[in-house]
Formats: C-alpha cells, sequence, structure tokens
C-alpha cells in the first residue's frame, strides 16, 4: 500500500481520497477553523516548541483547506495579486496539498504582530525552520532553485510534513524537492 504521508500532490496530480487523513483542530491563535491532519499537528508542536526554544513563535497560519476553501484561496489572490503571482503561489481547487492536512503554512508572531509569508523574509526564523524541520518529519515543500519541477515559487513558510525522518533528512542534505526524490 502506498504510504499515505508520501503522497505526491501536485499541478499534475491531483488527491483522490481525502478520507484518508484524520483530521484535528490547530487551535491556532492566528486564526480561527485552522485543522491539520492529526500526526502533522503533533509534529508541528514539537518544531514549534524547538523553535520556541531558540526564542520564536511560529504558529499554523494555513493548515487543511478543502478544494472549496482552496477555490476561495485562489479567487482572493487572483483579486489582490493578479493571475500571474497567483499561478506562482497558489494551487489550483483540487490539485493543492493543503486539501491532505499533511500541509501547514507557519507564521511568525513577534512584538504582538503576526508577519505572514513574505513578511517573514530575511528574519532568522526561517533558517532555524529550514534546518531543523526534518527531526519532526517536514520538508521544505517548495525550495528554491525547484520552481521549474513543484511548479511553484520558493515558499520557506511551507512545510509538508512526510513523517519519515531519514527520508526529511535525505531531501534535505541533497538539497532536492518531493519530485526529484519520488522519481
Ligand atoms: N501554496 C501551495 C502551492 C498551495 O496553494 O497549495
Ligand atoms: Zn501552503
Amino acid at each position: 500500500m502506498e504510504d499515505k504521508y508520501l503522497v505526491l500532490v501536485n499541478s499534475s496530480n491531483t488527491l483522490k481520497d481525502e478520507s484518508v487523513y484524520e483530521k484535528v483542530d490547530c487551535n491556532s491563535p492566528y486564526a480561527d477553523n485552522r485543522k491539520l491532519e492529526k500526526e502533522t499537528f503533533e509534529a508541528f508542536l514539537k518544531l514549534k516548541e524547538f523553535i520556541k526554544e531558540k526564542g520564536y513563535t511560529i504558529e499554523v497560519e494555513s493548515g487543511y483547506r478543502s478544494s472549496e476553501y482552496q477555490q476561495k484561496v485562489w479567487d482572493e489572490c487572483v483579486k489582490k495579486k493578479g493571475l500571474e503571482y497567483t499561478k506562482k503561489y497558489v494551487a489550483a481547487p483540487g490539485y493543492s496539498e493543503h486539501q491532505t492536512g499533511l500541509a501547514v503554512d507557519f507564521v511568525l508572531y513577534e512584538n504582538e504582530k503576526y508577519f505572514e509569508e513574505h513578511k517573514m523574509k530575511g528574519h532568522p526564523v526561517l533558517k532555524l525552520v529550514a534546518d531543523n524541520a526534518y527531526k519532526y518529519g517536514f520538508i521544505i515543500r517548495y525550495p528554491e532553485g525547484k520552481e521549474s519541477i513543484t511548479g511553484y515559487s520558493y515558499e520557506p513558510w511551507h512545510l509538508r510534513y512526510i513523517k519519515n525522518v531519514d527520508i526529511a533528512k535525505y531531501i534535505k542534505d541533497n538539497n532536492i524537492c518531493l519530485e526529484e526524490y519520488l522519481n
């Protein structure tokens, strides 16, 4: 049986059955109604604890998204940033791995403010997460330099839980993306 934590969801692979992923509430202070796949959330809490020990607070900005919700994300992005930008950063409904619940966009909380996505640019927390996420079974799903393979721009905030720490370390150490590993 295929390992459900190694599922490939991208612009040419849709998610066949989202019911295999049990979802739980994240109680994220950033925003209500955030859910993640159960083990993904447990792993995120451990990563969050590690990052906290280094002096930074991260929270769940976005986790599980239904296909309908992804449509909303898409539409709002098109409205705010235009179609070209949207295609680089947002998956079409049905083709987002956020629909598994295994993807987490994190947000930095500092000085009583949240810093999302590009607003974290250059912040040391990004390197800290990139260097250590594998220990908790996460990979940076859309790495810099892999845009032509993943189909998306560099997203240092988008973590993908794959569970297997050895594979996550292999992907990081060899500077490859999930598509390259699975092929
Ligand atoms: N930001 C990623 C590509 C998504 O929308 O699933
Ligand atoms: Zn994301």
